[in-house]
């Protein structure tokens, strides 16, 4: 069982009356259809780890949807090995059987090691539409995904509902919240899997809840299309995955640094208040974001001239204290006829909005009141939604753009959003053009959202890198933007439960992902936005925000103790920014996320810890404690590796460590086995950083960390002006060896040379060489290191610590 990923799909079909029902097996090119009386199976091979599977009870296969999925799989094939009976096939990585009597699918690996046994309670038919899959789940399997479900992360014995939903208020028992993402992964003694289900209807998700022994997804309309991704490991169903849906774009620097947030900064001199609080505090910030106060009795694409009398001069002067402006702009277009409110003009025009069952315009309540929707499943209503951007973004100088309300919210709609019966208008380049109705395009509308609103940023602006932060997406979402976990609240138990949401993202796609610091609802104490922030410090996403009537989030408010804690904390995010920042271009090719579960690096560790601790990158790891008290809380390292404490650099003893809450700032460990690149501080990313490149090395196996450098700005990284290096450390007999790679890429960075720290040092070298030249070392006995001073190694290089 160990090294081998056993599944087993049963789709039941009720026999006919009197007998059996017909069968036949046709082997194809890149896989197998299976033809049982009226129903029809098929297993494509689009590549060797992932497979795509389709079934109707009658008819022919529909061609499959659009939007999850990214274009260029749509003929993507490969070439199989038929099994000798006809039943199954083999790709390089996995053996694939059908059962032609009970239409039972059986994948295992390409070793031909059949799998185990299958789940009753599937079907193509559930009465009153849509269709039910089990397979089988060992005791022992555990399921990861689905998004920022509230709860642990892993999800066996909880049954999940997607429908996209404005959650205001949710709670851990939530569901469903704000996204659909209807993909899950599968963790068997180390070995993954992942499951797409490739349906934007209302979905179901059930892991060994209802059955211990069975995992069944469905969907409410359309009939079976989900994707089979191999792994083994974790990390290759991801990259499977975000091959499969997209990866998420390379986001411009500023949008990891601070990010200060409120339901809302207004009026104009406020905004620039905040910012001058947090100059004059000396807490980095890099954005300032303006909910819905800014605009025109809150009319999307507006801006209230009497509050906001000089936009353009605000953004320009923040500008120059190195803080961007974000801006809301909700997709509700007001419903206002003859006003000269071009968004409703061009709108109408072009027939951009949705209309209900009879024909007629949608109308529903909204921020601005009575609004019309666009219909984003339209290529050409995306287009001109995109459009609308222009001025706020070429003209107003706003950085990037928050897409809220888009599950969407109809205040006075059925169910708080639009009529189920509502009509779309399907119409895609190379897709048949048709008619959905929105209980279909519900759960994808938020994702055509924020993807009209990143291609429409691209259009405006092509050399520049868009930012775009959503509420509600669907799988694959992740191209297009970031997301955000809702409205929480200001508790302690919402702060222990981003942790897993958060990872849950990650592990989901979507590895740009944050949640309202300190909470959205309600007043945190001091100490909770403290330690919020502690936390925030090593999120992907690092935005503070909240809801009127709140009492104050910004970090430099309240007592002084707390502030000093919050700078600290916040200065460290800024120091790691080289890191957090290759993470981040690691993540936008890869699909492997920022923030990480333990499992992701370490397979065979088990679970015991997902819900609470996570990595930031590959090396450093964050335990953040439990819950609000003060006692001391124990922190179990996965085995094998040993840990440094990030803060003392001393090395930590096997097995498992006590903490402290409140000694040092959250508790942060690295691997050994890492180079950590930190940079002097910065008040924002649009200073660059004075002096030297800090290199902290952490002998042990598999030694290595990344530099990555550009301009953070601009899209000019994609064609060479970025910068590279990779760096190992070795141990040989004669010392330790650190191997500089020759710089990729055309880009000139900030730094001078670089400033060696290497941990866990027993004794001082003997001497300390870069290739031929000796370099000048301290050792520190007390704390084990040795510091020294590099040039910078554009060429490479090799430089070794004697023995
Ligand atoms: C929604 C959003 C929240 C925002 C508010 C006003 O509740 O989730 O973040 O502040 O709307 O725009």
């Amino acid at each position: 069982m160990h090294r081998l990923l056993r599944l087993l799909l049963l789709v039941a079909l009720p026999l006919p009356p009197g007998g059996a029902a017909a069968q036949s097996v046709q082997a194809r090119d890149d896989g197998i259809e299976v033809e049982r009386g009226t129903a029809t199976l098929r297993v494509t091979a689009l590549d060797d780890a992932i497979l795509r599977i389709q079934a109707v009870p009658q008819g022919r296969l529909p061609p499959g949807e659009p939007w999850a999925v990214l274009p260029e799989w749509r003929g993507r094939r490969v070439s199989v090995r038929p099994d000798a009976g006809g039943a199954g096939f083999a790709t390089r990585l996995l053996h694939v059987t059908v059962d032609p009597a009970t239409l039972r699918l059986g994948i295992g690996d390409a070793a031909g090691h059949t799998l185990l046994a299958g789940a009753e309670g599937g079907t193509l038919d559930v009465p009153g539409g849509g269709f039910r899959i089990c397979q089988h789940s060992p005791p022992d399997a555990h399921y990861m995904g689905l998004g920022d479900k509230p709860g642990p992360l892993d999800r066996r014995g909880r049954a999940f509902v997607n429908w996209n939903t404005d959650a205001y208020a949710w709670q851990e028992s939530t569901d469903p919240l704000y996204k659909d993402v209807p993909f899950f992964m599968a963790l068997h003694h180390g070995a993954a899997y992942g499951v797409l289900l490739d349906s934007t209807w209302r979905s179901f998700f059930d892991f060994a809840a209802e059955r211990r022994d069975a995992v069944c997804f469905g969907g409410e309309g359309g009939s079976p299309d989900w994707y089979f991704i191999a792994g083994p490991s974790p990390k290759e169903v991801l990259t499977n995955y975000t091959a499969l849906t997209g990866h998420m774009q390379l986001p411009p620097l500023w949008a990891l640094g601070l990010q200060q947030s409120r339901w809302s900064y207004t009026p104009q001199a406020r905004v620039e208040e905040v910012a001058a609080g947090y100059r004059a505090t000396r807490i980095p910030l890099d954005a300032i974001w303006l909910d819905i106060d800014y605009q025109d009795r809150h009319r999307p694409f507006t801006v209230d001239r009497g509050a906001f009398p000089d936009l353009p001069g605000m953004v320009r002067r923040l500008g120059a204290a190195g803080v961007r402006v974000v801006a809301i702009a909700d997709l509700h277009i007001a419903d206002l006829p003859y006003a000269g409110y071009q968004p409703y003009d061009t709108g109408l025009a072009g027939r951009h909005f949705v209309r209900g069952a009879d024909g007629a315009l949608f109308v529903g309540q909204v921020w601005p009141g009575a609004a019309l929707f666009p219909d984003f499943a339209r290529a050409r209503t995306r287009r001109w939604f995109g459009s609308l951007y222009r001025t706020l973004y070429l003209d107003d100088g706003i950085a990037g753009f928050w897409d809220d309300m888009n599950e969407p919210v109809v205040f006075d709609g059925p169910d708080k959003t639009l009529p189920l019966d509502a009509v779309h208008r399907v119409q895609e380049p190379g897709v048949a053009p048709r008619l959905a109705t929105h209980r279909e395009i519900h759960n994808v509308y938020g994702m055509l959202n924020a993807e009209a609103t990143a291609a429409g940023l691209a259009a405006l602006a092509p050399e520049r890198r868009s930012f775009v932060l959503t509420r509600a997406t669907f799988a694959g979402g992740q191209r297009s933007a970031a997301v955000w976990t809702g409205d929480n609240s200001a508790t302690w138990n919402h702060l222990r439960l981003s942790t897993p949401q958060l990872l849950s993202l990650g592990l989901s796609g979507f590895a740009l992902a944050g949640d309202d610091i300190g909470g959205f609802r309600g007043s945190p104490s001091a100490r909770l936005l403290t330690r919020w922030i502690e936390v925030g410090a090593f999120e992907p996403l690092f935005r503070v925000h909240s809801e009127k009537g709140s009492a104050a989030h910004e970090a430099y408010e309240g007592a002084a103790t707390e502030v000093a804690r919050r700078r600290a904390a916040i200065a460290e995010r800024y120091r790691l920014m080289p890191y957090l920042y290759e993470a981040a271009e690691a993540a936008s090719r890869t699909g492997v996320p920022i923030m990480r579960p333990l499992f992701l690096e370490f397979p065979a560790a088990g679970l015991e810890w997902v819900d609470g601790e996570f990595l930031l990158g590959r090396a450093l790891l964050l335990a953040p404690p439990p819950d609000e008290r003060a006692d001391p809380y124990r922190l179990v390292l996965p085995p094998g590796t040993t840990w440094f404490d990030y803060r003392s650099g001393r090395r930590l003893p096997e097995g498992s460590v006590m903490l402290s809450p409140d000694v040092e700032g959250l508790p942060a460990f690295v691997r050994a086995g890492a180079v950590i690149p930190r940079a002097p501080l910065v008040q924002s990313t649009a200073t660059a950083p004075e002096g030297r490149l800090e290199l902290l090395v952490y002998p042990g196996a598999d030694c290595r960390g990344d530099i990555y450098a550009d301009d953070g700005v601009s899209r000019a990284y994609r064609s060479g002006a970025f910068l590279r290096q990779h760096v190992a450390c070795e141990r040989a007999a004669d010392g330790l060896h650190l191997i500089f790679s020759a710089r990729q890429g055309r880009y000139v960075p900030w730094w001078q040379g670089f400033d060696v720290v290497v941990f866990g040092e027993r004794a001082a070298p003997a001497a300390v060489r870069n290739g031929e030249a000796a370099v000048a070392a301290r050792f520190d006995a007390g704390d084990g290191t040795v510091r020294f001073g590099l040039p910078d190694l554009a060429a490479g290089g090799e430089v070794v610590l004697v023995r």
